[in-house]
């Protein structure tokens, strides 16, 4: 018998076809992207930015968090729905597993952070507490105050090492997949290899990962002000929308 759980979802490579994920963070959204097949909805801190118009992530809080996990949740996707813990919502263990149980309650399936060898300890305990987590390595945007900007990783054989190490430090503490973020091909691929779980990319190139993740701004093209050099996108819903608004605006005002 086929198993249709969602948690069969994080079990697709390394059983057979890759996994397609997208973020999502309101309820028609979720539906629509539900609706054409995804494997895993994310509600991603990137909403931060593409939908609540700040300059990064960093600003985003749990409140955020479970407004937007609540009405992707309420689309009642056959997809997973991943909900991503913010900055500042895990630093330790037990914050972690009460804001992971925060978004659990919200409707997410299973939480994502970020971080390596340093987060083992809040993947136990969240694993622990019985809520799958999936981690996030390579660039970490929660960061990239810090780190002055977004640049790729695991460019040198030291780099590579270390994002090595993360990844067998959070597959032991329990995670269930891996998103990889920004990581140069060889590397990512190294990783993919080298693990027992599945890695989902963006912007690692193709064919290096086990699934791949896509921002759903990037990929329709509404959110033109800023698209990373590695989008894809399938459509271009921006000039649409300003055509139908200018439309709308010329009928009602020439009356
Ligand atoms: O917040 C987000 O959208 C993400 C993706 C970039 C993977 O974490």
């Amino acid at each position: 018998m086929t198993d249709t759980s969602k948690s069969a979802n994080l079990r697709l490579r390394k059983n057979g076809r890759p996994i397609s994920a997208l973020t999502a963070y309101d309820y028609p959204t979720a539906r629509l992207l539900d609706e054409a097949g995804v494997d895993l909805l994310l509600v991603g801190d990137s909403l931060g930015m593409v939908v609540l118009g700040f300059p990064d992530t960093t600003h985003v809080t749990m409140e955020h968090m479970l407004h937007h996990t609540a009405a992707v949740a309420r689309a009642k996707p056959k997809a997973l729905l991943l909900a991503d813990l913010p900055i500042h919502s895990y630093d330790a263990p037990d914050q972690a597993v009460a804001n992971a149980k925060l978004l659990a309650a919200a409707g997410a399936d299973a939480v994502k952070l970020e971080g390596g060898v340093h987060q083992a300890g809040i993947i136990r305990a969240i694993v622990d507490a019985g809520i799958p987590v999936i981690g996030h390595l390579g660039m970490l945007p929660q960061r990239v105050v810090e780190e002055g900007g977004y640049r790729k990783k695991g460019k040198t054989p030291e780099q590579a090492d270390e994002l090595l190490r993360g990844a067998q430090a959070i597959v032991g503490a329990g995670v269930s997949a891996i998103v990889l973020e920004s990581v140069v091909p060889k590397t990512a691929k190294l990783l993919t290899d080298s693990i027992p779980v599945p890695t989902i990319g963006i912007g690692c190139g193709d064919g290096n990962c086990d699934g791949e993740v896509a921002v759903v701004t990037d990929l329709i093209g509404s959110f033109p002000w800023f698209v990373p050099p590695f989008a894809r996108p399938e459509t271009d819903v921006a000039p649409l929308i300003r055509q139908a608004a200018g439309k709308y605006v010329a009928r009602v005002s020439e009356g």
